[in-house]
């Protein structure tokens, strides 16, 4: 990208391939995928301000890929192993490329039993839904967890993930996404196009806020004395925060890490068959610009992929 703004400023040029540190490896890239956050930076927002000085600026973090030369210092991959992870994030992925240099410390084996596609696809999302809800949230069976944007990136994956541990999960999406939500078991499904999901749940353990402020405003008296919130999206601000302090809920904001151990973690769901990602739509590296387009629209079932085989 020369320069951001539309989706038709990604362009497609020969650069060098990346030259590796000692602690990273080359990826030969199979596949990518796409999030809101490689569209807000190619727009010119989120991440870019910190990217902006590389020209070409190359967007993206998610990748699975072949291991193709490895660091001295590298230790658990060897030439030929299939990887996957989100490279340097929140830093600089420069994952749209047919090589990638990813530090080891990023990645994990790929299971055998799933494609590139798949793998690409549960990286950032899926280890933004582990990372709420283990790390932070510290989830537990039986308690009640509710889920903004079920059917989305991120959604699918914490629904999998709350089940996983044995929550009782509630999630909102339109009634277009209700069969795809029954088939990942949750509980319970809010259309919001059609109900205020303040108005009929209580006694929230953990909620897990995508869309901000509003949102968040809304989960404060629905989460329980000792509960908490997360926001992915900035959605606990200066009085959001002292609401929630006054409710006895703990509220706070939360930007992904890049993680091995983590993606290990979703390997294993992932190997036995408890984690799943719901690839909706699959582009063409020459139709990259397509795939930033679709994810845009904020209508996404699952995930997008993009695939350099
Ligand atoms: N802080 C972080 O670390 C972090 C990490 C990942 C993502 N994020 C942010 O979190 C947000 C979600 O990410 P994502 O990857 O899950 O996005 P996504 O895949 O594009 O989400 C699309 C989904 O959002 C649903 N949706 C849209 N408006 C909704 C609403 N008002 N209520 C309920 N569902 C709604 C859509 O369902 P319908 O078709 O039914 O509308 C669609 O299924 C983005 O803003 C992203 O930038 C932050």
């Amino acid at each position: 990208m020369r320069e951001p703004g539309a989706p038709e400023n990604l362009i497609i040029q020969e650069v060098a391939k990346p030259i590796i540190q000692s602690t990273e490896v080359l990826v030969k890239v199979k596949a990518i995928s796409i999030n809101p956050v490689d569209v807000k930076t190619r727009s010119g927002k989120a991440l870019y301000g910190q990217l902006k000085n590389d020209d070409p600026v190359i967007v993206g973090w998610d990748i699975s890929g072949e291991v193709v030369a490895v660091g001295k210092e590298v230790q658990q991959f060897t030439v030929g192993d299939a990887v996957f992870g989100m490279v340097n994030f929140p830093g600089h992925g420069k994952a749209y490329a047919e090589y990638v240099a990813a530090p080891e410390a990023h990645l994990a084996l790929k299971p055998s039993v799933i494609s590139h596609q798949e793998a690409a696809a549960t990286t950032l999302a899926a280890l933004t839904a582990w990372q709420v809800l283990v790390h932070l949230g510290g989830i537990k069976a039986g308690q009640k967890v509710f889920i903004q944007a079920a059917a989305g990136g991120v959604g699918h994956f914490a629904v999998q993930i709350a089940k996983h541990f044995g929550a009782y999960t509630i999630g909102t999406a339109s009634a277009g996404h209700a069969d795809f939500l029954q088939s990942l078991s949750l509980d319970e499904n809010i259309d919001y196009t059609q109900e205020n999901f303040s108005e009929r749940v209580q006694d929230v353990d953990l909620f897990l806020d995508s869309l901000g402020v509003d949102s968040v405003a809304q989960a404060i008296p629905i989460i329980k004395s000792g509960g908490q919130v997360i926001s992915i999206l900035g959605g606990c601000n200066e009085e959001n925060q002292a609401n929630a302090e006054a409710a006895g809920v703990k509220a706070t904001n939360y930007l992904v890490q890049s993680s091995g151990n983590d993606m290990k973690e979703l390997a294993h769901l992932l190997t036995t068959g408890q984690l799943k990602a719901h690839v909706s739509q699959v582009f063409a590296f020459d139709d990259i610009a397509a795939a930033h387009t679709q994810v845009e629209t904020g209508r996404t079932r699952g995930k997008v992929v993009v695939t350099l085989d």
